[in-house]
């Protein structure tokens, strides 16, 4: 099938955006699989910059754009988004699938009172947990729903005074907003985006037999997957590549390329497990020099040296056709960088993420050093980069048995080396 899924092979924020934008220019149909506006995703196109939360990042290349049963919608973010980019490129093309659960007021609030009580994860506080929560529980409001304001005020009618009572006499929330006022602000969404409803299942389906080209955008990053991921520093989601045809309504089938994507380091945002993390100069270096502050949420990212037992656990859980390196750039400056080939856990080794939580919380880098180098983002192909640099990208290869397709030197969609 001439399909290519794009996924986070760390926490999240890998470059997907920039992947998908570099391939999306041969695609027909970009599509999200899962997550919400949780996920900030950027594109660099010459001097702008599009930062996207929930259109798939295909927008850019002004694609067929899908937003699958998998995803969860924030109404209010869709049409502010669609309103921006439409500013900015024009009309776009735009099918949001019948199923895709909607996050209302109440979970946004429940999202942040849960973080207090329940111990941290550190969230993007946007409604995503009790969002998937309520789909699981079956009292979701689906995006077919929203544009019926019939169904929508009766399904509204069922939930809403259940969460109020929960976030006033659980969590002591004042609710700035009632059943009625919510109604006529989200039945007046429903009207504005009616006419992107329809199903995603049946257009793929249709698309692939056709031999169209279907890009699958995943969202978060292999370990931030509900069940495979970090539990429970992860998200409600399942980013990885098995995600993709859940999240839309596909049947299994020969995907052609699945697409992992790492930075040439490690960051996370957010609470968790993170063996290669650094401290004090390195870190506020790294830190400055791949600026990484969130997309979503502003928060400085966690950093880190890359760990290899990450990425081989991922090419396990998701089938890697290929990795697309990006960030090489950053590593510049470095006297030594680092690669983390395995974890040690009371003497024992692993090479991959150990299967219990708390042996993985144990786990000990094990690095190899490797002789700084500078990538200047000017380097077209990929014997011109310095030797240093091929022989780090070629380490990766070997132990993790994948090949590198593509490497990236900067944030610019020409930034990019093919391999
Ligand atoms: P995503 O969530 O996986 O799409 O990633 P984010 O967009 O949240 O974060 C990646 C950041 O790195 C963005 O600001 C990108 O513009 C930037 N970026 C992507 N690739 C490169 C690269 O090769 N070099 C540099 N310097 N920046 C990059
Ligand atoms: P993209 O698509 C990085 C993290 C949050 C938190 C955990 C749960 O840009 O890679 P949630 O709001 O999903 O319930 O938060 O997951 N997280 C992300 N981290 N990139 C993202 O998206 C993320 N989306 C969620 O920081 O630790
Ligand atoms: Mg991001």
């Amino acid at each position: 099938m001439p399909a290519r899924i794009i996924v986070g092979a760390q926490f999240g924020d890998e470059g997907k955006g920039k992947i998908t934008d570099f391939f999306s220019a041969k695609m027909d149909f970009v599509a999200r699989y899962q997550g919400g506006n949780n996920a900030g995703h950027t594109v660099c196109v010459k001097d702008q910059t599009f930062k996207l939360h929930l259109l798939p990042s295909g927008v850019v290349q002004k694609k067929h754009l899908l937003i699958g049963a998998g995803v969860v919608v924030d109404p209010k973010v869709l049409l502010e988004e669609i309103a921006l980019i439409e500013s900015l490129i024009g009309k776009i093309k735009l099918t949001v699938d019948a199923r895709a659960n909607i996050i209302m007021p109440y979970h946004v609030l429940l999202d942040a009172s849960i973080e207090g009580k329940q111990g941290k994860i550190g969230t993007t506080k946007r409604g995503i947990g009790p969002c998937y929560s309520d789909r699981a529980a079956r009292i979701g409001i689906r995006f077919e729903d929203l544009v019926d304001e019939k169904i929508l005020r009766e399904k509204l009618h069922k939930v809403f005074s259940i969460k109020k009572k929960i976030l006033e006499a659980v969590y002591g929330k004042h609710l700035d907003f009632n059943e009625k006022q919510v109604l006529k602000e989200y039945a007046a969404y429903g009207k504005k985006l009616r006419h992107y409803l329809g199903d995603v299942s049946t257009i793929l389906d249709s698309a692939l037999r056709q031999k169209k080209r279907v890009l699958f955008e995943g969202a978060q990053g292999t370990f931030l997957d509900n069940d495979f991921g970090t539990y429970p520093f992860v998200t409600s989601s399942h980013p990885i590549s098995a995600g993709a045809l859940v999240g839309t309504g596909l049947g299994l089938r020969k995907i052609e390329n699945i697409s992992g994507v790492t930075k040439a380091y490690t960051t996370r945002v957010g609470e968790g497990p993170f063996p290669t993390e650094l401290h004090g100069k390195q870190a506020t270096l790294l830190r400055k020099q791949g600026n990484e502050f969130g997309t979503t949420t502003g928060r400085p990212r966690r950093v880190g040296w890359l760990d290899l037992p990450l990425i081989r656990t991922a090419h396990r859980l998701n089938n890697f056709s290929e990795l697309a390196i990006t960030k090489l750039d950053v590593l510049s400056g470095f006297k030594e960088i680092k690669i983390c080939t395995h974890y040690k856990v009371g003497g024992k080794k692993f090479s991959e993420v150990p299967m219990l939580s708390k042996d993985f919380e144990k786990a000990k880098p094990v690095y190899k050093s490797f002789k700084g180098f500078n990538v200047s983002g000017k380097e077209k192909t990929f014997s011109r980069l310095p030797k240093e640099a091929q022989n780090y990208l070629k380490f990766i290869e070997k132990n993790t048995g994948v090949k590198i397709a593509l490497v990236s030197v900067g944030a610019k969609r020409n930034e990019t080396i093919p391999r």
